[in-house]
C-alpha cells in the first residue's frame, strides 16, 4: 500500500474547495465510470414509488437512472454540501422537469431529511463514509431493511500496482481523507446486514450493498 499523508478525518473546507474547482467539468471527468453507477443503482432494487436518498449527489448524475426506476410517484432526496455542485444538480432537475426531487445543500451529518426513505445511495462519496455523524444522520432516515449501496475507491491488492497507481491519483484528486483507503466502507458495513461485496478495476473500486440493520453496531 502506498504511503500517503495520514489525516484523522475528512476536511470539510478542503472538500468544498476541491469540488468548487471541479464543478464545471465534473460530468465529463466522471464519464468513464458510468458503468459503476449503473451497477450501483441497479443494486438498489428500487421500484416505482420508492424514495431514495442520494447522499453527496454532486451534480445529480445519478438522478436520471434513479428517475427511470422510481417513476413520477417516487422521490429523490439529493444531499450535497458544495453549492457549486448543487447548482448544477438544480439546473439538471429544472431542465428535465422533475418535480419529485428535493435538494438539500448541507453537510450530510446535519442535513435536514424530512422523510424515512426506502434506500440510500453513497456513490463515490469517500469523505462522507468516513464520518460517523453523516452515516448516523442518513441511516436514521431510512426504514428498517432499506437498501443501501456504496461505491468508491479502495486499495487493490498490493500486486495490482497499476490499479493502486490509479487509486492514489484519483484519491489525491477527489477525497480529503486517505488513511482509510484499505477499508473505506468499514463504518457503513457495520450498520448493514445481508452485505454483498463486489469490486471493479482490478479491486481498486468497491461496490457494497446491504440492508439497513437497526441492530447494527454504531461506532
Ligand atoms: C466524487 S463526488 C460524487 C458525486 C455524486 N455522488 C456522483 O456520483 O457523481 C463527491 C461529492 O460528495 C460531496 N461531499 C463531500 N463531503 C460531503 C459531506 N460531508 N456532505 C455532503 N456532501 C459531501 C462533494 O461536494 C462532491 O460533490
Amino acid at each position: 500500500m502506498p504511503i500517503l499523508p495520514r489525516r484523522r478525518g475528512p476536511d470539510r473546507s478542503a472538500a468544498l474547495a476541491q469540488y468548487r474547482r471541479r464543478a464545471r467539468f465534473y460530468d465529463q471527468e466522471l464519464a468513464l465510470f458510468e458503468p459503476i453507477r449503473e451497477q450501483a443503482i441497479a443494486s438498489l432494487n428500487l421500484g416505482p414509488g420508492a424514495t431514495v436518498l442520494d447522499v453527496g449527489c454532486g451534480t445529480g448524475l445519478s438522478f436520471g437512472l434513479l428517475e427511470q426506476r422510481l417513476g413520477r410517484d417516487g422521490r429523490i432526496v439529493g444531499i450535497e454540501q458544495c453549492p457549486e455542485m448543487m447548482a448544477n444538480a438544480r439546473t439538471r432537475v429544472q431542465r428535465a422537469h422533475w418535480h419529485n426531487v428535493d435538494l438539500v445543500c448541507a453537510p450530510a451529518a446535519v442535513a435536514p431529511i424530512a422523510t424515512q426513505a426506502d434506500a440510500a445511495l453513497f456513490h463515490f462519496v469517500h469523505d462522507i463514509l468516513r464520518e460517523d455523524a453523516a452515516i448516523d444522520n442518513v441511516l436514521d432516515h431510512l426504514k428498517p431493511g432499506a437498501c443501501v449501496v456504496a461505491t468508491g475507491l479502495q486499495w487493490a491488492p498490493p500486486w495490482m500496482w497499476p490499479a493502486n497507481g490509479f487509486v492514489m491519483a484519483a484519491a489525491l484528486y477527489s477525497v480529503t481523507e486517505l488513511a482509510s483507503l484499505g477499508q473505506p466502507w468499514d463504518k457503513l458495513r457495520r450498520r448493514l446486514r445481508d452485505v454483498v461485496f463486489d469490486t471493479a478495476l482490478l479491486g481498486g473500486i468497491y461496490i457494497l450493498s446491504g440492508r439497513c440493520d437497526p441492530a447494527g453496531t454504531k461506532h
